[in-house]
């Protein structure tokens, strides 16, 4: 099985990938791994560091809005995963269009060239923020989509693209939305790694408005697994969701970040809210239990205590990328 990985030099693509590479994921060992990244400010030729050696492996840096390059790549991949996309909110809040162009049209780019050239399987990464925010409850894979933020909206188009293409040209689609991944490797912007960072150096980290936003989160290991399995045995034209089990509000977060790293609440410096922040994210996952036999193995003290340990080990990957 020749497999394509866009997005593969990110935080979650580079996992899928090492982890392909190793066999520990439960799909059959790929003959072949094609990363294409266009190795955007997330995008990181260190994530892949472990298996470059690997002689399955192969490296295209590209867009997936280049259309003339994305057929040539996709040609003789019998799988794509499709991770690329721009994915931070904040980012999105501060300027929409590379969102819009990567999110949406990188999408349509990759899906043409998937029909085009019969691709066995397309794979489309999504998230939990597609639904918007939800007060009580969790949202099943029929829940209407009312995303709220630019990224979110992007990532929603492309969702129901990647599904039109099933419902329109038939072609083999699986798409999966999984709530906050955190782990290794994870770029420090995003709200753990970036507290951990800030906190191993002594610094302060911001907690946006009231600290009651709650997400559920998801060890970057268990959403790759996930993924594995929707990727093999996931049915044609479904939606999967793929969650952590644990849900915090923002505050109990950071109290357990403060804790790990051995600073005090004197570090937390409270800001403003985000604009159009969304209270709480939450998924329902009996579907990919039931149907894939999916649960989430690394506990979030666990996965945390081993997250802020890396990150303690590992200050030759971050500093160059804190500037
Ligand atoms: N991190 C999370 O908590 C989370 C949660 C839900 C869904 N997701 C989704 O998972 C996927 C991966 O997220 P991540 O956290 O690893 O993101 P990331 O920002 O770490 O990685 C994104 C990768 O895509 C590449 N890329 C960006 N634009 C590209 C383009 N135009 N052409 C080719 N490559 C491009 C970047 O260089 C980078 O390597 C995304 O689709 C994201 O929406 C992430």
């Amino acid at each position: 099985m020749r497999l394509l990985v866009t997005g593969g030099a990110g935080f979650i693509g580079s996992e899928y990938v090492r982890e392909l590479l190793r066999g520990t994921l439960p799909t059959a060992a790929p003959t072949a791994v094609t990363v294409l990244d266009k190795l955007t400010y997330s995008g990181n030729l260190a994530n892949l560091e472990p298996v470059r050696d690997d002689p399955r492996l192969q490296f295209v840096q590209g867009d997936i809005c280049d259309a003339a390059l994305i057929d040539d790549v996709v040609r003789g991949h019998d799988v794509i995963v499709h991770f690329a996309a721009e994915s931070h909110v904040d980012r999105s809040i501060e300027g929409a269009a590379p969102f819009v162009t990567t999110n949406v049209l990188g999408t349509q780019t990759l899906l043409d060239a998937a029909h085009r050239h019969g691709t066995g399987r397309f794979v489309h990464v999504s998230t939990d923020e597609v639904y918007g925010s939800i007060a009580h409850g969790s949202w099943t894979e029929d829940w209407p989509l009312a995303p709220n933020s630019p990224y979110s909206a992007s990532k929603a188009g492309s969702d129901l693209l990647a599904l039109a293409y099933f419902r329109t040209h038939g072609l083999d689609v699986v798409v999966t939305r999984c709530s906050n991944n955190y782990g290794h490797y994870q770029y420090p912007e995003k709200v753990i790694p970036l507290f951990v960072t800030n906190l191993l150096d002594g610094g302060t980290v911001p907690l946006y408005g009231d600290g009651g936003n709650i997400r559920d989160w998801l060890h970057v290991k268990d959403h790759c697994r996930g993924i594995a399995l929707v990727q093999d045995k996931g049915r044609p034209g479904e939606v999967y969701h793929i969650g952590g089990g644990t849900e915090l509000t923002n505050r109990e977060l950071t109290e357990r970040l403060v804790e790990a790293c051995g600073a005090t609440w004197e570090s937390v410096r409270p800001v403003p809210d985000r604009k159009g922040h969304d209270r709480r994210y939450s998924l329902d996952i009996t579907k990919i239990s039931q149907e894939l036999g999916y649960a989430p193995t690394v506990d979030l003290v666990t996965g945390l205590a081993e997250t802020v340990r890396w990150y303690s080990d590992n200050r030759i990957w971050w500093e160059p990328l804190k500037g």
